[in-house]
């Protein structure tokens, strides 16, 4: 079994991302944006890019739609230290352009290093540009929203993008609706993880065979 991830790996990678001149993003930058959060966090959370205050404070979600964003996690009894939050690019796009797609393409490994050093137990997905990402050729938002998608034996679950609810109210109420489905399936990876090990299967065999002897 792989052993625990440690906080000098988290940082090795944020290090590597501070440093990363590979696309034109580099150039216009303040400071590369490469997560937070602990390494034991069982929820990561991928937005799309850091915007202005990100880009001048160095952590991600730091602005409105962070804001909310603390708010939907609290809104489930947990809070953003229970988080690592990331997003789909370290470095902010000038004008909070969306970013494009050798940009997303050039900041990729990163973000598959994060996810396989975490492991988490669910990775929420903030908006159309995390899920493109992450789960390419899915089923658009609007439909997939609040679901929960396996793939490759990972856990995810997309969500509007914090941001669209800050312009469009009665997203925010499908926001906290979707948040309580996430707790749902905390829960049961929790009910997982505490659960006894299923036993053997002679052990089972050995069990019926006395039922059937009594
Ligand atoms: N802040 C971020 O860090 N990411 C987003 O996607 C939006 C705001």
């Amino acid at each position: 079994m792989q052993g625990a991830a440690t906080t000098e790996e988290l940082l090795e990678i944020h290090g590597r991302i501070r440093a990363c001149v590979t696309c034109r993003l580099h150039v216009t930058r303040t400071q590369a944006v490469p997560g937070y959060g602990p390494v034991e966090a069982r929820i990561m959370a991928v937005g799309e890019a850091p915007g202005e205050k990100e880009d001048q404070q160095g952590r991600p979600f730091v602005g409105a739609a962070g804001k909310l964003l603390t708010e939907l996690v609290e809104s489930i009894g947990l809070t953003r230290r229970d988080l690592y939050i990331t997003n789909t690019v370290k470095c902010r796009p000038p004008g909070n352009r969306d970013p494009e797609l050798d940009e997303v393409a050039a900041c990729s490994r990163f973000l598959d290093e994060q996810i396989a050093l975490l492991r988490p137990d669910v990775i929420l997905i903030l908006g159309r540009h995390a899920l493109n990402r992450l789960l390419p050729e899915s089923a658009g938002i609007s439909r997939l929203h609040g679901e929960r998608v396996v793939r490759d034996d990972r856990v995810y679950v997309p969500l509007y993008h914090p941001a669209a609810a800050l312009y469009n109210g009665s997203l925010r109420e499908t926001l906290l609706a979707d948040m309580r489905r996430v707790r749902s399936y905390l829960d049961e990876a929790e009910g997982m993880r505490h659960a006894p090990a299923a036993p053997p299967p002679e052990a089972v065999a050995a069990d019926q065979l006395s039922l059937f002897a009594q």
